[in-house]
């Protein structure tokens, strides 16, 4: 069976590109996705997207995955990294492999976006690599047994 991966992104990720791009850099969320569908593509696995500015939105989602087949969750909650019991619930509710993304190193930014209620439970932490953060979350998906 094709591996399933979920790339879920939290709010303000919509305006990649746009948004701070001295601090996010100028490529674009549907230029994030196109990339990674290539990528899954080479490797004939499946990849769907979802990003919300919305908490419920995203609990909503991540409860979904545990009936819809996916495999391995990449996630960049964004601000909601940082304040999101809900989420951070939500993904040990499904118990489904996740790596936690972020395209800036939240370690060299204000001391808020040092804590993340998510890291723990994640497989892994990719911070300040950019969109390449997300290509090598998925290839580790990909690679992983974890299913
Ligand atoms: C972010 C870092 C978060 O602190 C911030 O709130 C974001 C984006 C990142 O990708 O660098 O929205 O998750």
């Amino acid at each position: 069976m094709a591996k399933c991966i979920l790339v879920l992104n939290g709010p303000n990720l919509n305006l990649l590109g746009a948004r701070e791009p001295q601090i996010y850099g100028s490529t674009s969320l549907p230029d994030i996705e196109r990339s990674l569908t290539a990528d899954a593509a080479a490797r004939a696995a499946r990849v769907s997207f979802f990003q919300s500015n919305h908490e419920g939105a995203l609990v909503d989602r991540v409860q979904a995955a545990r009936t819809d087949g996916v495999d391995f969750i990449i996630i960049n909650a964004g601000a909601l990294t940082h304040t999101s019991i809900g989420l951070r619930d939500a993904l040990a509710a499904v118990a489904i492999p996740f790596i936690e993304v972020h395209l800036s190193n939240v370690h060299r930014r204000e001391s808020f976006r040092h804590r993340s209620y998510l890291a723990d439970l994640a497989v892994g932490v990719i911070t300040g690599l950019g969109p390449a953060g997300y290509r090598c979350a998925l290839q580790y998906a990909l690679d992983s047994d974890q299913d």
